[in-house]
């Protein structure tokens, strides 16, 4: 179980109106609005200077792209409160897991560095001792996506953010296996029937069946994790 208390997160973002976005509705808006978590936007462009107030340049030793300031970025960084853990989003960082996320969810506050252009000065991450996270192998148009991945996760795992907590230690990924198939009323749709077992009271069987569904489930679609699970036993 997470603290009680309200999780701070930062994004540095050069496109704040991209938040709250998704977090902004249904769960997470909510939660907002009651103050269990909270949202600072930093606008990198406002730490830009000159005339131009550009906040990226081209890269040395050539190439395509942009690529964003050191100064520009240093000083945002500079603003957050002391102490606050910092991650760059990154298709080079540590993949995101479940694992990860419960890490990240026991700490109060989070900084989140969205990059844009081909990436970052490099020196801006040796520099501050950042971490980058991936949340997988594809390639996103900027961070500010993964950045509301990553909140989603860590914020349902807070408490007080669920109505019923017991629905998380039964969810995809909880010891390495997906999970089970759901079903609801009505009994029988479009000819296809509830599995009987379900419909039996009988919780115990329901357990057992579940167990099964859930290892046949990981060792079809998922060998790796499967894998995982049998290495634990
Ligand atoms: N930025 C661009 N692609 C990304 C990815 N896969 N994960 C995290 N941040 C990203």
């Amino acid at each position: 179980m997470t603290p009680n208390t309200c999780f701070n997160a930062h994004v540095l973002t050069l496109f704040p109106e991209m938040f709250p976005g998704t977090l902004g509705i249904a769960l997470a808006g909510k939660a907002l609005e009651k103050k269990i978590w909270s949202l600072n936007t930093i606008n990198i462009r406002d730490f830009a200077t000159g005339v131009h107030k550009s906040v990226d340049d081209t890269p040395y030793g050539g190439g395509a792209g942009m690529v964003m300031r050191p100064d520009v970025v240093g000083r945002a960084i500079e603003t957050l409160p002391e102490n606050t853990p910092l991650y760059y989003l990154s298709p080079r960082g540590q993949p995101l897991t479940q694992k990860k996320v419960k890490e990240l969810a026991k700490n109060d506050s989070i900084g989140l560095l969205c990059g844009r252009y081909e990436g970052l000065d490099e020196r801006v991450l040796k520099h501050y001792n950042i971490t980058e996270i991936s949340i997988g192998d594809y390639v996103l148009s900027g961070g500010e996506v993964a950045a509301q991945v990553i909140l989603d996760a860590i914020l349902r795992l807070r408490e007080g953010f669920m109505g019923d907590q017991t629905s998380l230690n039964q969810e995809s990924f909880e010891n390495n296996l997906l999970e089970y198939p759901q079903y609801t009323r009505p009994n029988v749709w479009k000819n296809l029937s509830v599995p009987e077992i379900l419909l039996s009271g009988h919780h115990e069987k329901i357990e057992q069946w579940r167990q099964k569904c859930s290892e046949e489930l990981t060792k079809e679609r998922r060998p790796d994790l499967w894998a995982k699970t049998t290495e634990i036993k």
